[in-house]
């Protein structure tokens, strides 16, 4: 899982790392292992985990502070669930959504990019999931970061990247919101393109969604060649992972140097996550 970036820098470390199987007694003891994994692995991976909604919140406050999320008032049944888990899924009871994100091809993006404090982690906790279907992709920014040319390198790290903040990583508009005319005076948080990982030092390219992105202070055309200059980078397929989802399985990444991405869930088949945000 190791890659050799083109210009002779160090090569990325494997970014995933897999740690024993998680429950709410064994959280406190696992606690110090897990955060010594986070420090050299921007996403860990654990199996056969069986934690409640609030031992999923306690699992994040040990990367964070767990973010409550917005809105869940149009979901089925969201009764026991803390305010900070949101239950993704495609499942639909009686004509109503039991949970976010529906069952579509959810395209490379960010959590939370379009704030102006995004989430540092995210974890998905696996409740239900179809037979060899909506595999969930990682995709590790400081590689290729590592892999642009050095003129490019020094010409992003001078600028920032305008995020979108009307649609959700499906596409879809945000309740209340109507379409974006004009990508350079549109709502949305500014982020720098270049962000380093504490934890190790390492630099990366932090690109958020591709939809509606902009670059504040150059002209359009100017904005989009450049982002589509850098989101070309991230099509080598040397530097993305699928994860393909056991119910039990828990995966927590770090947003701010890993984008992610969704393979569609076919119509029938039955999809449910709680996740986490934490910043
Ligand atoms: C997400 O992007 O937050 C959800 C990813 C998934 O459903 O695998």
């Amino acid at each position: 899982m190791t890659h050799s970036p083109a210009d002779g820098t160090e090569p990325a470390a494997p970014p995933f790392a897999t740690l024993p199987p998680l429950t709410s007694a064994r959280l406190p003891e696992l606690a110090p292992r897990i955060k010594e994994a986070w420090l050299r692995h921007p996403v860990l991976v654990f199996h056969q985990c069986e934690l409640t909604p609030a031992d999923l919140v306690e699992f994040g406050a040990l990367f964070g502070t767990p973010v409550p999320v917005p809105t869940q008032e149009d979901i089925v049944d969201t009764t026991g669930l803390p305010p900070e888990v949101m239950i993704i899924s495609n499942i639909v009871e009686d004509g109503r959504r039991v949970g976010h994100l529906g069952g579509g091809e959810l395209g490379w993006h960010t959590d939370m990019c379009y704030v102006s404090e995004p989430a540092l982690a995210s974890a998905l906790h696996a409740i239900e999931t179809p037979e060899a279907h909506g595999d969930t992709w990682f995709l590790d920014m400081s590689a290729v970061f590592d892999r642009l040319p050095a003129a490019l390198r020094e010409r992003t790290a001078a600028l920032s990247c305008k995020h979108d903040d009307s649609r959700t990583a499906a596409g879809d508009l945000r309740y209340g919101r109507d379409p974006v005319l004009d990508i350079t005076t549109s709502s949305g948080a500014v982020h720098p393109f270049v962000r380093v990982r504490p934890e190790s030092g390492r630099k990366a390219l932090y690109l958020g969604r591709r939809l509606n992105s902009y670059v504040p202070g150059l002209p359009l055309a100017e904005s989009e060649a450049l982002l589509d200059e850098l989101w070309g980078y991230c099509e080598d397929p040397a530097l993305s992972w699928p994860h393909r989802w056991q119910p039990g399985d828990l995966v927590v990444w770090d947003n701010r140097v890993m984008m992610h991405r969704r393979d569609a869930i076919p119509d029938g088949s039955r999809r449910l996550m709680r996740r986490i945000q934490v910043r």
